[in-house]
């Protein structure tokens, strides 16, 4: 049988919202790879402590709101002690919700909260990573940015989800020049993750005529789930496998093509 060395054994990766659906599958990627994984949790580390017995040498959990520059500053500096370098980190943590407002609905309040958790917090965590590189000796090292097929295509009544998600796009193309300023190898690539069961989306993906709408934009006629996604990331990180991959975007989304805008009795022709 081939195996493919993806080269991860002993790197040190971090990971945020390590908690949630799409980071415990991608935590559990890297240790399976044999790196040592500092995995973050903001209000419940229980799905981490479930795995840690497996993995009590290589897997360090933190707590962090990463719309704190105090916690993600500490965060750093805990890693350190524990593991050393970081070597790889997965900006992964966001909110969302299915509860969808117009423009004209939504409070300040609800902009400035997604905006500070999803496009600040990644900003924090990515300031106080690029910082740690500085303090460290290494040529190399990765930053994924996870960002959402809601700020390639939009999503109307979620201007503030989308809003922050688009914003990865530009913070990948401007961080992709800066990084190798800090570790000459360095790379910062982009996945975008389609509709994914996981507890942010479950309440759209149990709904039947939600999945019915969504299906009929990705040819492939299935959301993904959180392993689909693991992999891209995995893949990016890998010095041996993406060595020479930065400023990209994968998108696992299914090949989707956008959105549903009207059902067949919402838009009327002429003769109609
Ligand atoms: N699922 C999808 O269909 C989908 C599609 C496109 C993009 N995405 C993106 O993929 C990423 C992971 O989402 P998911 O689907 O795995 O959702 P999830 O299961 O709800 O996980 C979200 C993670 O973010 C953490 N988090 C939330 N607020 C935080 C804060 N203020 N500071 C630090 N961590 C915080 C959560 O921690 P606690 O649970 O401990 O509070 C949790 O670990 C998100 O960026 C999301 O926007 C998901």
């Amino acid at each position: 049988m081939l195996v493919v060395d993806t080269g991860l054994a002993e790197k040190h990766v971090l990971i945020t919202g390590a908690s949630g659906g799409i980071g415990l599958e991608t935590a559990l990627m890297f240790l399976s790879e044999g790196a040592k994984v500092t995995g973050t949790y903001n209000r419940s580390a229980e799905p981490l402590e479930k795995i840690k017995s497996g993995w009590s040498d290589s897997l360090a959990i933190t707590k962090v709101d990463q719309s704190s520059e105090d916690e993600v500053r500490i965060l750093f500096e805990k890693a350190n002690q524990t593991f050393g370098r970081v070597d790889i980190l997965v900006a992964n943590a966001g909110i969302g919700s299915y509860a969808g407002k117009s423009i004209q609905e939504m409070t300040l309040h609800q902009w400035e909260n997604t905006l500070t958790v999803n496009l600040t917090g990644s900003f924090l965590c990515a300031k106080y990573f690029f910082a740690n590189l500085e303090k460290f000796s290494g040529e190399s090292a990765s930053l994924i940015l996870v960002g959402s097929t809601s700020g390639l295509f939009g999503a109307p009544w979620y201007v503030d989800y989308s809003a922050s998600k688009a914003a990865m796009h530009g913070m990948m193309m401007s961080l992709k020049n800066e990084i190798v300023h800090v570790a000459p190898k360095g790379r910062v690539n982009l996945v975008n993750p389609g509709w994914t069961m996981t507890r942010m989306t479950e309440e759209a993906l149990t709904d039947r005529d939600m999945v019915k709408r969504i299906l009929q934009t990705i040819p492939m006629r299935k959301t993904a789930v959180p392993e689909d996604i693991a992999g891209a990331i995995l893949y990016l990180a890998s010095d041996k496998l993406a060595g020479h991959v930065s400023g990209q975007t994968i998108t696992v989304a299914g090949g989707m093509e956008g959105r549903v805008l009207f059902t067949q009795g919402e838009v009327d022709l002429p003769n109609d």
